[in-house]
């Protein structure tokens, strides 16, 4: 791996040299928190070999770290490359790759070779570890690199990471899934579940913290089955109690949580703990369970309403968010009551609702059935109004109380606010000074504007 670091930072070198200028890059990232962090290694390897980064698209080397769970993460990619195919024109130094879920499958890449045959280097989710070689072949060959794998054993410990924030970080504790789910193509395209070894991940932690890190989010697409293959007695409760212990971190998170098996330990772990955040994101999809039944997801209405009752009473402040699928094959009006119903039930503070996308290799796509576009859009429109409604009422519960926030960047359109996150996730504008970001100060909320509140400092807490 140094290795090809080293070569790396010669290429570059000598580059940038005949230039007479730096060589740029850019790493834009689709989809979730997972390819987010997947992007930081990428990054991080870019920085450690001379290039800087820039924003813009006619960088020397853009990489889109892609997303397949839904098509239009698919099309905004196509939609991308087509308009990078000029800078490239221009630019005959310009190197573009794509990685990522996206990349996993086969008609995808033979898409890109077809018409878009001016990437030079595409690699997939396995074998990103791999990825300083892989660009080392991209400048020595000039092209036409392409190496996808089909599973892997290998996690590779030793990546240099470049933090989006440096105040807080995502720390992957298992990669793949095992679950299934009908409509998904995650398990497809990120294989079977592996978790990382406790010690790996706590070292990372403490490393993540000595280095200015308060708060983590622990990312696995199943954390309530981490540790499974592993020889170690553990299990996510135990971890987090690991991770609690951990000297001067101040807030954990963590995502996803399936409600097939979040146990009654995770529960009383985080029922007591301070650094636990108050914010359980606890995926519904659906609340008709003929549907759920259909989507494989092991657990029916009744349960899903049972268990976020009983989070509710045993966790304190407990905000709860969700992920809704509107639109799966066989999805009657009667199914989308339910899941109203539920959402009424419950009350989330937030909830992603999406319209089902057939993706192909998945068990729905070839199901009978299939929901036309326009009653899928009226029943997702019923669901969106419904969530909306009910998550303002849910989040307005702080209005008027003083919370600890972590203050986290300068408000986007006016500067002398601070955005900050409450425990429960909740958004937070603060009038303050970029100095406070990566503090967790204590506010009086003050104003309440649906999903969002504008708070009163009232004191440093660190
Ligand atoms: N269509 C629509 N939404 C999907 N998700 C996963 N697969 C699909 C699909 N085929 C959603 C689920 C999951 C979230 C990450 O993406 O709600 O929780
Ligand atoms: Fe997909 Fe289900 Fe795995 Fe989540 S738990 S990644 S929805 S298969």
């Amino acid at each position: 791996m140094d290795n090809y670091i080293e070569t790396l930072t010669q290429i570059i070198k000598e580059r940038s040299g005949r230039l007479g200028r730096p060589l740029t890059c850019q790493v834009t990232t689709f989809g979730c928190q997972m390819n987010a962090r997947d992007s930081e290694k990428l990054l991080g390897v870019l920085l450690k070999v001379g290039f800087i980064e820039v924003t813009d698209d006619d960088a020397d080397l853009v990489i889109y770290n892609t997303c397949t769970v839904r098509d239009n993460a698919n099309q905004r990619v196509y939609g991308r490359l087509g308009a990078l195919k000029p800078y490239k024109k221009k630019n005959p130094d310009m190197k573009i790759a794509l990685c990522g879920c996206m990349m996993q499958e086969k008609t995808v890449v033979e898409k890109i070779n077809r018409s878009y045959p001016f990437v030079d280097l595409i690699f997939g989710t396995f074998n990103i570890f791999d990825f300083p070689r892989l660009l080392c072949e991209t400048y020595e060959r000039d092209g036409k690199v392409r190496e996808i794998w089909d599973k892997t054993d290998i996690i590779k410990e030793d990546l240099p990471i470049k933090r989006k924030y440096s105040f807080k970080s995502g720390v992957n504790i298992m990669f793949g899934c095992n679950n299934f789910c009908s409509y998904c193509i995650v398990p497809y395209v990120r294989g079977r579940e592996r978790s990382r070894n406790s010690e790996d991940i706590i070292n990372e932690i403490k490393g993540l913290v000595d280095d200015g890190v308060v708060e983590v989010m622990l990312l696995g697409q199943n954390v309530n089955s981490y540790g499974k293959n592993l020889d170690e007695d553990i299990n996510f409760a135990k971890l987090l109690r690991k991770v609690e212990e951990v000297d001067g971190l101040k807030r954990i998170r963590f995502m996803t949580s399936h409600p097939k098996d979040l146990s009654n330990e995770l529960i009383d772990v985080c029922a007591s703990s301070e650094k636990i955040c108050r914010h359980i994101h606890l995926p519904l999809q659906s609340g008709s369970s003929r549907i759920l039944k259909a989507m494989n997801r092991v657990y029916d209405k009744d349960k899903y309403l049972a268990l976020a009752e009983k989070i509710k009473e045993k966790i304190s402040d407990i905000s709860l968010t969700t992920d809704i699928i509107v639109g799966f094959p066989g999805e009657t009006y009667e199914d989308v009551l339910e899941t109203i119903d539920v959402i009424k039930k419950v009350s989330f503070d937030n909830a992603f609702t999406f319209i089902y996308s057939k993706r192909t290799g998945t068990p729905a796509a070839s199901m009978p059935d299939q929901v036309d576009p326009e009653t899928v859009k009226k029943h997702f429109d019923m669901v969106l109004s419904t969530v909306q409604e009910t998550a303002r009422m849910r989040t307005g519960r702080f209005m008027g109380g003083e919370y600890d926030v972590l203050c986290e960047e300068i408000n986007a359109t006016d500067p002398s606010f601070i955005d900050s996150r409450m425990s429960t996730n909740t958004v937070v504008h603060l009038k303050g000074t970029p100095d406070l970001i990566g503090k967790i100060v204590r506010v009086r909320l003050t104003g309440f504007h649906g999903f969002y509140y504008t708070g009163k400092l009232i004191d440093r807490v660190l």
